[in-house]
């Protein structure tokens, strides 16, 4: 099972980006997880991470053929991407959506969710563990 973990902007600022939100654990601390969680699930993962809305669509335009599934962090484009949703249309892979905060209960521009539109779970308010449960998911919906 390969599986692409995509995160948008802002996530590369972890540990220095609003603390008591999203912790205090960097970026490199999120795929080191990511890596050991899915050695462990038997999955081969690949961690991408942009700030441009055009890196995140061409990342997911390219997954096409050689993943089996895709975890999605959008960060800010969630609420803003339609484009970002159209590619996941597009390569109709599994996808799972996560979010570090409880989304949910934030701002109300927030509450949307384009990403979310083209994946069959979110999971939110979890921190990393949110992306262990998404792998873990994905490992149970692609299983034969
Ligand atoms: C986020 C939530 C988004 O609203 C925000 O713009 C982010 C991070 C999360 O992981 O909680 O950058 O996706």
């Amino acid at each position: 099972m390969r599986i692409l973990v995509i995160n948008g902007p802002n996530l590369n600022m972890l540990g220095i980006r609003e603390p008591g939100i999203y912790g205090s654990s960097t970026y490199a601390d999120l795929c080191q997880s990511i890596t050991r969680w899915a050695d462990e699930l038997h999955m081969e993962v690949t961690c991408f991470q942009s700030n441009s809305e055009g890196e995140l669509v061409t990342a997911i335009q390219q997954a096409y053929g050689k993943m089996d599934g895709i975890v999605i962090n959008p960060a800010a484009y969630t609420h803003t991407s339609v484009a970002i949703l159209d590619a996941l249309k597009a390569v109709a892979l599994p996808a799972v959506e996560v979010h570090l905060s409880d989304v949910s209960t934030r701002e109300p521009f927030r509450q949307v969710s384009y990403a979310g539109m083209a994946c069959f779970l979110t999971v939110m308010g979890k921190g990393f563990a949110g992306y262990r449960e998404a792998l873990q998911e994905l490992a149970e919906h692609l299983a034969p």
